[in-house]
């Protein structure tokens, strides 16, 4: 079992006890990390949501509702929830996606571990407006806590009748299914996770079909993220002109966002923030600035699938329409804090193994193209690259963009490099003979 107690502490330590009106995530929370189990959750306004829409909602009128809120997913992609719903007409499977394995990202562990029923409440809700009568939640096999945790929970709600048979004496059944995964990075692309829900190796399909269409045993399947299906039950409570007024001017991103930052700050940690605020906050007043001696040399704004910026690029809004401006993406939006201590060749070379070890080796640009992509690294780490190399380098990033490989691990591994060689192009030039 690999479990990171520093990420552990992360996770409790910073929570503070807000209002539930501008921290529908978190405000439950308490500052222990000790999980909300049913009682509590249900003291504290849980499960309110599933009576209402059992009462007095058609699932047509909850797809509408989440529609028109805007929410977006949380797992990286930032898709309109409402738009995938309404691919969905006929019955569907719904899954979770709980695979969390991009690197320096660990806020749907916090949601899982600490608000399962929160979880199971979002799930009940999406289930109803996709005419689902079935739900998985595929977790990362190494949350082992979390695994433990949701069982736990998900056998509370049974037994007080939010899940199985006719959920609260209505017509609606629902049920869920945890299944953990074998600790592999590809098993979070949608496709893959349905291959290997189903049994088989986690090989990305071709899309179209989409899932919603054609997914988990030739059913519709809508898959969601934890933490996007964790904004559902509060989208009911309080309506979507609240929820859209959650995020900061400018932010195109509506509602809230756990978001963190780890590496040589103060106080590393993860927070519920308004979509919009900017990264130097979250850096400066969230995470306390740089440990004392260290300098910030650089950030990464959501997972290592994520472009490198520069401390000059600190006041762009944490939201896509202000990360996409500096053509990256907000992804998990945990950001990584890069000191001036760390080598960039060293960092970037460990990122592309992990990438490398990670592709399931379908495509031939990511499959052929990363080791190499690692071995010139290596190259330059032990200075005995050439000039050429760089042209290599180069060139491999434009074999694994968008379109060019069957899903977006390739294009995710390249977004770091692509950035570095902007950013950080003396770093190489030194490096080369
Ligand atoms: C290589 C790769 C890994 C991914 N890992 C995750 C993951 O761990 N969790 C997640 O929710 N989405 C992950 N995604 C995105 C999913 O494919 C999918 O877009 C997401 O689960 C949809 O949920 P959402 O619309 O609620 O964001 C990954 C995508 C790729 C390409
Ligand atoms: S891009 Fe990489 S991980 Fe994705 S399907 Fe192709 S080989 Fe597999």
């Amino acid at each position: 079992m690999i479990v990171n107690k520093r990420i552990k502490s992360v996770c409790t330590a910073n929570i503070v006890k807000k209002s539930k009106e501008t921290h529908p995530l978190t405000w439950r929370l308490n500052k222990e990390g000790k999980t909300i189990w049913l009682n509590e959750y249900v003291q504290k306004e849980g499960y309110i949501a599933v009576k209402r829409i059992l009462k007095k909602s058609t699932p047509e009128e909850v797809k509408t509702e989440i529609k028109d809120s805007g929410l977006k997913g949380r797992g990286g992609a930032g898709f309109i929830t409402g738009i995938k719903w309404s691919l969905t007409n006929e019955e569907s499977l719904l899954l979770c996606n709980a695979d969390e394995m991009e690197p320096n990202t660990y806020k749907d562990r916090l949601l899982l571990e600490q608000e399962p029923h929160l979880l199971i409440e979002g799930m009940i809700i999406a289930a109803y407006a996709n005419n689902s009568y079935k739900g998985y939640i595929f977790i990362r096999g190494e949350y082992i806590d979390a695994i433990n945790i949701i069982n736990i929970a998900i056998k509370e709600a049974r037994k007080k009748k939010f899940l199985g048979k006719n959920i609260l004496n209505s017509e609606f059944c629902f049920d869920i299914c945890v299944h953990s995964g074998a600790g592999r990075y590809i098993c979070g692309e949608e496709t893959a996770l349905i291959n290997s829900l189903e049994g088989y190796r986690a090989n990305p399909k071709r899309k179209p079909p989409f899932p919603g269409q054609l997914g988990a045993w030739g059913k519709p399947t809508v898959i969601n993220n934890v933490e996007t299906l964790c904004n559902i039950p509060s989208i009911i409570n309080y309506g979507l002109n609240w929820y859209k007024k959650l995020c900061l001017p400018g932010s195109e991103d509506n509602g809230t966002k756990l978001m963190g930052c780890s590496g040589k700050v103060k106080n590393p940690g993860l927070w519920e923030v308004p979509m919009g605020i900017t990264a130097m906050e979250i850096i400066e007043e969230f995470a306390g600035g740089m440990i004392k001696g260290y300098k910030l040399k650089a950030w990464q704004p959501g997972g290592a699938s994520t472009g490198i910026l520069l401390p000059k690029h600190l006041k762009v809004q944490m939201c896509s329409n202000g990360i996409r401006k500096l053509g990256t993406r907000i992804g998990t939006a945990i950001i990584l804090a890069i000191d001036d201590t760390v080598n960039i060749i060293y960092f970037l070379k460990n990122i592309e193994k992990f990438f490398n070890r990670e592709s399931c080796g379908w495509c031939t640009p990511c499959r052929e193209g990363l080791p190499w992509i690692v071995k010139i690294l290596k190259t330059l780490e032990n200075k005995k690259g050439k000039y050429k190399d760089l042209d290599i380098l180069i060139d491999l990033t434009k074999q694994l963009t968008n379109g060019k490989t069957f899903c977006a691990l390739a294009p995710g591994a390249s977004e770091p490099l692509i950035s570095a060689i902007k950013y950080f192009r003396n770093d190489f030039d030194k490096l080369m003979v």
